[in-house]
């Protein structure tokens, strides 16, 4: 057995207590009453990391929540492997569907259940008790570099300003994330690509107040009924989207790498099951993990306005709103695709109703390639782990800075997941399988072996 996986295995007790105990703050960046315990995160992971024996560890101050740094270089002539993850959550709400409250980690079938246990404490944690095993046993293969940010689940404003200050003390041969899932426990994979992200909210205004739905109604333009009017011209009878110029950039996908796609395992019928849904809504023409993985999509994720309180006014709205994200393939860009959304939804306004929209955060599409020395190093280290040999995969999900990772550092980016979809990411009740924890800080200290020797043989 290998060193780092003997120490795993006398030390695993105290690896889930501990991740226990960074499950317990509720660092959820996305709202300001949570700040004091974003910057308790920042503090616990800073403590780790130095008791693991990394050196240089520092808090660094941004505009916003701090970045998590520490490394440890045993040989400049060495590869390095910097690693990034995140230790702000999403919001937990609605609390009230979690069985066990979301910031009271419980254990139940052999899952931690709790906000950010796979998403990404659980999985970030593990590269920080591979690199204690590796540093206890002494077989650190290569240098590390730890980056560790607290504003990933609102778009990572302060990352890409840090990351192009401090291009020296980042500079690495590759940077490591595990932050995505895999196929199954039976089946591992690695993400090959992420979509970007355009994220905007729209405001669309009426009448300048709000007026008797009887006395003014349907003789005035009614803000939420032109919004969902508006929303759902936004698609095709074919689910396609109207948006002009939207498909432009879309890069075409070929029927080989198509036709290696469908080789995924995957089960339609169980997928409907697990969601609760008697049929799947997509793009004509793609298959379910196409539509999630090859194609950009356009959602609307929340829309209000109006009178909700209980009981009934009678009321014709002055406004409504809604937020509205659209996941990006290679070749698009946030900032095009932006421009795009904003010019069409506008134009979709009737007369008597004016439309605002506002950027949120946005992000670019990324693929990392099969081929490299990285995805290489992850296939053979995943290979021996799980005793089967990875398939590569496209994720529907986002992690904006990976692209600024390549365009500002130069850096490939190579993503080992441990996660699966069944963890419920920003839902209720979110778990992390204590199969997956371990299996990471298993694999991991083998990645860092096999990149040592890939690089060493290429040089
Ligand atoms: N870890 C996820 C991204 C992810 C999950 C990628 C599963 C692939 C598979 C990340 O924390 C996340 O949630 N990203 C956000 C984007 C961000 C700008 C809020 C997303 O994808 O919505
Ligand atoms: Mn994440
Ligand atoms: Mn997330």
């Amino acid at each position: 057995m290998r060193p780092t996986t003997q120490y795993l295995t006398a030390n695993q007790d105290r690896f889930l207590s501990e991740l226990l105990d960074l499950l317990r703050i509720p660092s959820i960046s996305a709202d300001p009453n949570f700040s004091d315990s974003v910057h308790k995160a920042a503090q616990f992971v800073a403590d780790k990391l130095t008791a693991a024996g990394a050196e240089h560890v520092e808090i660094c101050k941004t505009e916003g929540y701090p970045i998590v740094y520490g490394d440890k270089i045993i040989d400049p002539s060495l590869p390095t492997i910097l690693v990034y993850g995140h230790y702000d959550v999403q919001p937990s709400v609605p609390d009230e569907l979690w069985i066990s409250p979301p910031f009271e980690p419980e254990i139940r079938n052999e899952r931690i259940y709790a906000r950010g246990a796979c998403d990404d404490k659980g999985q970030m944690y593990m590269h920080i008790k591979a690199f204690e095993a590796m540093m206890q046993t002494q077989s650190l293969a290569c240098n590390v570099k730890f980056m560790i940010e607290g504003e990933e689940e609102v778009g990572s404003k302060n990352l890409g300003t840090f990351c192009i200050a401090n291009r020296e003390r980042l500079s690495a041969d590759v940077v490591l994330i595990s932050d995505t899932s895999m196929v199954g426990n039976d089946i591992p994979s690695i993400d090959v690509g992420l979509r970007g992200l355009s994220y905007v909210e729209v405001e669309v205004t009426g009448p300048n107040r709000d007026l008797h739905s009887g006395v003014y109604g349907g003789a005035v333009a009614n803000p939420i009924n032109q919004l969902a009017k508006m929303i759902a011209a936004l698609h095709d009878e074919n689910n396609h989207i109207t948006i002009p110029g939207f498909y432009d950039d879309v890069a075409i996908v070929s029927a080989e790498d198509r036709a290696a796609m469908a080789l995924t395992p995957f089960s339609l019928d169980e997928y409907e099951k697990d969601l609760g849904i008697s049929g799947v809504w997509g793009e004509m023409g793609y298959s379910t993990l196409e539509r999630t993985g090859i194609r950009p999509t356009l959602e609307v994720n929340g829309i209000w306005g109006g009178y909700i309180g209980e009981g009934a006014k009678t009321v014709l709205p002055s406004k409504a709103y809604a937020k509205i994200s659209m996941r990006l393939v290679p070749n698009q860009t946030s900032e095009s695709i932006t421009k795009l959304f904003s010019d069409h939804f506008k134009r979709l306004a009737p007369a008597g109703i004016t439309v605002e929209v506002r950027p949120h955060h946005g992000g670019e599409p990324v693929l990392t390639p099969t081929t490299s020395i990285p995805f290489q190093a992850a296939s053979l280290a995943m290979e021996e782990t799980f005793g089967k040999k990875p398939i590569p995969t496209r994720g529907g999900g986002s992690i904006p800075i990976v692209a600024l990772f390549e365009k500002e550092l130069k850096v490939k980016t190579v993503l080992m997941g441990f996660g699966l979809d069944m963890d419920a990411l920003h839902s209720p009740n979110e778990s992390y399988g204590l199969f997956n924890y371990y299996k990471g800080i298993e694999t991991i200290p083998v990645f860092h072996q096999r990149f040592a020797e890939l690089m060493k043989n290429k040089s």
